[in-house]
């Protein structure tokens, strides 16, 4: 096993990917009551069951509302990187998309988000992968890709304005831009690519330094034709003062 650049995830190795994918598809067999206990006691990253919106990053429906407010799923093909519980999945599915697929690189959070879709009868599909290399067929595209708060943990640090501004850390940005590559190359022609990137700030200097359309830039010139900052959302209000949790639209 090892870690996220970031440090906060592990990562599976090529045999314990073989065996989660394993245990994932274990999954299904497991009777409903079953799970529902399995389920009591786990805790949540996303605001699905129960969760304190105030000691996480905050609440998922309203990630949610601020991505459904410019984005149309209906009949859409949808793939969730870094999907986690799959709250969005299941919102996806529910908001008419057509297919959704959810990539996570921990199985027991597919797991996860496995039962609490069959809890509610929803049928999104969950992979286990390591993006960018998620195991997706080749040239398989989809209309609308979320990659949400995910890109900075391929990062050795959460701040963003660093990452595009600071020759320092120039092996990052070049990890970034390999990673919207990628993205780009997941997205269908008139497709779109959502995006939230974490700004970590230090103190109040780097947090006025801090121009968000910069992102955008990367953005276009890793082959998305244009990008729009989409604005924060409204995130934990514990998080607010050290962090803005910034959502992009990513057109091809
Ligand atoms: C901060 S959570 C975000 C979850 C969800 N996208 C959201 O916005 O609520 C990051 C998720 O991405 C997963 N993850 C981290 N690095 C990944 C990678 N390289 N490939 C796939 N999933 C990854 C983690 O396991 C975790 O579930």
């Amino acid at each position: 096993m090892r870690k996220t650049a970031s440090r906060c995830y592990d990562l599976p190795n090529t045999a314990e990917m073989l065996v989660g994918k394993i245990l994932l598809g274990m999954a299904r067999f497991v009777p409903l009551c079953i799970a529902e206990l399995y389920l009591r006691r786990q805790r949540f990253y996303q605001s699905v069951r129960g969760t304190d919106p105030e000691k996480t990053q905050g609440d998922s429906s309203k990630k949610w509302d601020a991505i459904i407010a410019r984005c149309d799923f209906e009949g859409k093909r949808v793939l969730d990187i870094g999907c986690a519980e799959g709250a969005f999945c299941l919102a996806a599915l529910k908001s008419g998309a057509s297919y959704v697929l959810g990539v996570d690189s921990e199985w027991r959070t597919l797991v996860i988000a496995h039962f609490l879709a069959r809890s509610q009868g929803l049928k999104p599909k969950f992979g286990l992968g390591v993006f960018p290399n998620i195991g997706t067929e080749k040239g398989e595209h989809f209309d609308c890709v979320l990659c949400l708060s995910v890109l900075h943990h391929l990062m050795s640090i959460g701040d963003m304005w660093l990452i595009l501004t600071d020759p320092r850390y120039s092996k990052d940005l070049i990890t970034l831009r390999k990673s919207l590559r990628a993205l780009r190359a997941l997205v269908t022609v008139g497709g779109v690519c959502i995006i939230e990137i974490p700004y970590k700030y230090r103190d109040d200097v780097s947090r006025r330094s801090a121009d968000f359309s910069r992102f955008t830039h990367e953005v276009i010139s890793c082959g998305f034709s244009d990008a729009k900052v989409l604005g924060t959302w409204e995130s934990a209000a514990r998080n607010r003062s050290i962090k803005d949790r910034v959502l992009y639209a990513s057109y091809v």
